[in-house]
């Protein structure tokens, strides 16, 4: 069988499904760049640079609000992930590439561009609407008559949609996800305890004690900040509370904002997703106690995927193996010239 790769390009990681291992490998999407815009180190290593490289080192973030802000180093990057480190023979493979589907085409195309504009020859590069490959890495069927709802809560983006019969019947792409819920974490420490922490720590913590519930035990997590009084860094002993009081606000929002979307689905398939339940992936999906959260504010029962961070990649790996979900993939030329 010829080479194929599905690839999720998230605002924190990059997601890349191979046909040949059925696998996905998984890196940080982010670039250190120098003098100007050389590539100095990219994917995990960058982000280990992240907040603490010198004024000469940049680290940035390729992917912007779920759209290609840097377009070259996104590909550099891309290409050196692909072939460096997963030694990927792309010459005559077949590629499949997710996109958000609330952007416009001008920014779709730039995802299908990092691979047609390069000198190598793929044998098919494909597009597939991201909600679509979240569904089907889910194990959804997502041809059918059914209403499906699938929220995929990210790193910048929190994207909800509604599928039937293997269109999407609506979607929103919000911007905000887990780097919003970090910088109100950083933002929170320092305006109620003087303690200014980095982005870093803050997600750290997120995902070591944050929950999305009131904690009733209090399991907590001993980290270095800088005191704003004295300056000077200072250990303190952070608990689940000061956590959970810190997301809140940000996880009623995106709640909200799930019941706002509700409100706009048509009556025959409301009724399917309230009998099936609305699927939520995504890697901030993993926040304890957020199922029952949301399913608190909307009466609806919520399911959570195993391996939220990866159910895009996977479902591309479903349109790149099983015939039924190939016409998922589809070519940019075709949608916008014919
Ligand atoms: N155990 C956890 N608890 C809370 N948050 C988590 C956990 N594990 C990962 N996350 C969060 O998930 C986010 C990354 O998820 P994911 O890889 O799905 O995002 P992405 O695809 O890069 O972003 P996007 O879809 O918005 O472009 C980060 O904000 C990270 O902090
Ligand atoms: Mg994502």
């Amino acid at each position: 069988m010829t080479n194929g790769y599905g690839i999720d390009m998230g605002t924190g990681n990059l997601k890349i499904y191979s046909r040949s291992d059925n696998g996905v490998t998984l890196e940080k999407n982010t670039i250190a760049i120098v003098e100007g815009n050389q590539m100095y180190a990219y994917g995990d290593e960058a982000y280990s640079m992240f907040e603490k490289a010198p004024d000469t080192i940049e680290v940035s973030f390729p992917i912007v609000g779920g759209v290609i802000a840097d377009f070259d180093n996104m590909q550099t990057m891309l290409l050196e992930v692909l072939e460096q480190k997963m030694g990927a023979k792309l010459k005559g493979a077949d590629i499949v590439i997710a996109v958000p589907t609330d952007i416009t085409e001008v920014e779709k195309k730039a995802f299908f561009d990092m691979f047609a504009k390069t000198k190598i020859k793929a044998r098919s590069i494909r597009l597939c609407e991201k909600p679509l490959a979240d569904a089907l890495g889910m194990g959804l069927d997502v041809t059918e008559p059914t209403g499906v709802m699938v929220v995929d809560l990210g790193a910048d983006t929190t994207e909800i949609s509604v599928i039937s019969l293997g269109g999407l019947v609506l979607s929103e792409l919000l911007p905000f996800g887990g780097n919003k819920l970090d910088e109100s974490i950083v933002t929170f420490m320092k305006r109620r305890y003087n303690l200014v922490i980095g982005r870093k720590t803050a997600k750290a913590l997120k995902e070591k004690i944050g929950a999305a519930l009131k904690p009733t035990e209090d399991t907590t997590s001993v980290i270095v900040g800088r005191d704003v009084v004295s300056g000077l860094p200072i250990e303190m002993e952070v608990t689940a509370q000061m956590i959970y009081e810190g997301m809140r606000d940000d996880l009623e929002n995106i709640g909200g904002s799930i019941r706002m979307i509700l409100e706009k689905v048509p009556p025959e398939l409301a009724k399917d997703v309230v009998h099936s339940g609305i699927y939520l992936t995504g890697g901030s999906s993993k926040i304890v106690g957020l199922s029952t959260l949301f399913q608190g504010m909307t009466n609806i029962t919520m399911n959570t995927a195993e391996e939220g961070q990866e159910t895009v990649a996977l479902g591309l790996g479903k349109v790149l193996t099983e015939d039924r979900f190939d016409r998922f993939g589809y070519t940019m030329k075709s949608r916008i010239f014919s």
